[in-house]
């Protein structure tokens, strides 16, 4: 038996950090994708591999517990939690793809989550819709990184441009900005989990000051949801500026990702901004005009992407999910 599923990247727009406190977010999938495959194991042991990532690991899944036989599975956690939970731990092979590049931010935990916890109930014959599949995507990513908001999860299932609310409530945007984004990325990666803990480090010891600042960018986002509406790109830039400067405060800006945000406006873009935790990582450039531009200079110290929103979210291959 094989199962194949495949999940969308992200780019988060508004709200990060401050969605894990109650705030609002919003965020799309993209056009780029990561692919689980699973079958049955040749021999006794689990394997998790990827040739694009080149790593190979032996899972003992019974213990969360790996040896490597060649790379870094960076994303294994996510992997032997999933195993952990909802494996009968009977030998199978795990393997990842993706048209994400490494590092881009793009290709979040998230996106692995929910490709490999799809094809693993799709192999199991487990019944699930998308949003038992969110909950669940969401209740492995908490359990990882200690503390997480649903937003990336959502993401990665439903697909789209969405906005999720103080309720946790997933609207999805049914008109998308007409524009393009560039991304910008170092090869310095970003620590999702490291990030959330220091900002709940600096809320606690700030608290009345950094209180509203998280308050200010749920603000944010609801201004932007209302630009969004109105396709009001000069209002989203802006907004979007505002942002970057609040997530600086928050103490998860670098030298490298403040460099390639004002690169970014320099060259033309109507706003730039971290996308993600942050500490590392990448920024988002909105392009409605001189978008090759943007693209060029930050592509002159750094690595850039063209991307797009997709509508498409989990997939499973001769699999309608509901
Ligand atoms: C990470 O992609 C987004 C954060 O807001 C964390 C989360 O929402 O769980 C930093």
């Amino acid at each position: 038996m094989e199962s194949i599923a495949s999940a969308p990247g992200k780019m988060i727009l508004f709200g990060e950090h401050a969605v894990v406190y109650g705030e609002p977010a919003i965020a799309g999938a993209v056009n780029k994708r990561v692919t689980i495959k699973i079958t049955k194991s040749s021999t006794n042991s689990s394997i998790f591999k990827s040739d694009d990532l080149g790593f190979e690991a032996e899972l003992n899944t019974r213990n969360k517990r790996y040896i490597s036989n060649r790379g870094k599975p960076g994303i294994i956690k996510y992997i032997l939690e999933i195993l952990f939970r909802f494996h009968d731990h009977s030998p199978i092979v795990i393997d990842l793809s993706l048209d994400i590049p490494i590092g881009s931010g793009l290709g979040s935990s998230a996106a692995v989550t929910v490709s490999t916890l799809a094809a693993l109930f799709n192999y199991h014959g487990k019944k699930f819709n998308k949003n038992y599949l969110a909950k669940k995507a969401h209740e492995i990513e908490s359990s990882v990184q200690g503390i997480a908001s649903p937003l990336d999860t959502s993401v990665s299932t439903f697909g789209g441009l969405i906005y999720l609310s103080r309720e946790k409530k997933i609207f999805k945007f049914t008109n998308k900005l007409q524009s393009s984004f560039v991304i910008g990325y170092t090869l310095k990666r970003g620590n999702t989990g490291k990030m959330v803990k220091s900002v709940r480090s600096l809320k606690n010891r700030y608290s009345k000051i950094v209180d509203p600042i998280i308050t200010s960018i749920g603000e944010i986002t609801d201004e932007a949801k209302f630009a969004i509406a109105h396709n009001n790109q000069s209002k989203f830039g802006e907004l979007m500026n505002i942002n970057q400067g609040l997530l600086d405060s928050l103490g998860v800006n670098t030298k490298e990702l403040s460099r390639m945000v004002y690169i970014a406006r320099k060259a033309g873009a109507h706003g730039s901004k971290i996308t993600g935790s942050g500490g590392g990582g990448s920024i988002i450039a909105f392009c409605p005009t001189n978008e090759e531009k943007v693209f060029r200079s930050i592509s002159k110290y750094d690595n850039a992407l063209k991307v797009r929103f997709s509508n498409e979210g989990v997939i499973v291959q001769n699999r309608k999910i509901l």
